[in-house]
């Protein structure tokens, strides 16, 4: 079965195609349109889509060697996220599934950075914790089964990615923050100042990244401008060992408590390597294996997504030309089904 992946859900435009077992082609094209405004701006996402999509679905055919009338089936991002871009992904392929008479299913985005695990190492079977971290979402996901999930936790404020990208902001660095804050990071000292670790209540699964924002906007101002563009590497690494730290401890707890022996990781922030290194450090004294799939499959991309629908389209599970986009869409969970 051959399937397309479609993900419009934000500010990258992709599209790639999927054999059952090998991704063929990938391609993502990344709205640079939003830089200067130091986030996502929705009108001008969903614009950037409309303009890119044909190109973005023309490199992935051409790159794959096949031709449209070879797709089986179209799997697309119908949630959550944001209202306009969704509509942009989710039209173009219920126009496609139409014209091209095959199937399409509308797929969670966040199911989508789960099965991105699956591409990076085809081993991966539940049951596992995922650490999804992305510039919308921060939730530890608890996989008892393909297609059915349990949210343990989540954040409460920002995601850790927005948070990542307010902090940059702050010290004059470029969007998106997280590459920007890593790289500088690598130069500076953790020891410079200690930021607050917001744990919440340590028996839950929930995050909390507003305050540690507040924290480092209280820091720069107290110190002054000339200061803080002294110690911007400084602050970049003490911010960005606060949350990793937090993020990596619950995501342990998380995983002896349900007693599994393996985590993933999915979204933007996984791609950051102190994150994932403390992650793997953690956890494998525990005994717990961290399956860090390559940046391409971490960011937001049509091959999780593609995956995600050939699990459903294989068992005969399709879309209704109804089907709308959800901007809050949540994960299925094992309880309702
Ligand atoms: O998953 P993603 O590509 O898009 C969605 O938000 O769905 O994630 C983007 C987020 C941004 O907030 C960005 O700053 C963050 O991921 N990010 C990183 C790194 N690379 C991207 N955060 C920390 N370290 C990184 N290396
Ligand atoms: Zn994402």
């Amino acid at each position: 079965m051959i399937v397309l992946g479609i993900e419009t859900s934000c500010d990258d435009t992709s599209c790639a195609v999927y054999d059952s077992t090998t991704v063929l082609s990938n391609i993502v094209s990344t709205q640079i349109v939003h830089n200067s405004f130091g986030g996502v701006v929705p009108e001008l996402a969903s614009r950037a889509h409309i303009t890119m999509i044909d190109a973005v679905l023309s490199q992935a055919l051409k790159e794959a060697g096949i031709v449209l009338s070879d797709i089986d089936g179209i799997g697309v991002t119908y949630g959550p996220g944001l209202a306009g871009s969704l509509l942009v992904g989710l039209s173009y392929a219920k126009g496609l599934a139409l014209s091209l008479k095959v199937p399409f299913v509308g797929i969670n985005h966040l199911e989508g950075h789960i099965w991105a695990n699956k591409l990076s190492d085809p081993d991966v079977e539940p049951p596992f914790i995922i650490l999804l971290a992305s510039g919308g979402h921060t939730q530890l996901v608890f996989v008892g089964e393909w297609g059915t999930y349990n949210t343990l936790g989540a954040t409460r404020d920002d995601a850790a990615g927005e948070a990542f990208d307010k902090v940059a902001k702050l010290l004059s660095l470029g969007y998106p923050g997280g590459p920007h804050i890593e790289r500088l990071a690598k130069e500076g000292d953790t020891s410079y100042i200690k930021f607050p670790r917001a744990y919440l209540d340590p028996l839950k699964f929930d995050f909390s990244f507003s305050g540690i924002k507040t924290a480092v906007l209280n820091h720069v101002t107290n110190i002054g401008p000339e200061k803080a563009a002294e110690h911007t590497a400084d602050i970049a690494a003490c911010f960005q060992d606060a949350v990793t730290e937090v993020l990596v401890k619950k995501t342990c707890m998380a995983a002896k408590r349900m007693d599994v022996r393996q985590v993933c990781i999915g979204g933007g922030v996984a791609v950051n390597s102190a994150l994932q290194q403390r992650m793997q450090s953690v956890l494998a004294k525990e005994n717990i294996k961290t399956l860090v799939p390559p940046p391409a499959l971490c960011t937001d991309n049509g091959a999780m997504i593609a995956a995600a629908a050939h699990f459903y389209l294989s068992r005969g599970t399709a879309s209704s030309m109804r089907l709308a986009p959800n901007v809050s869409l949540n994960l299925p969970r094992s309880d309702q089904q």
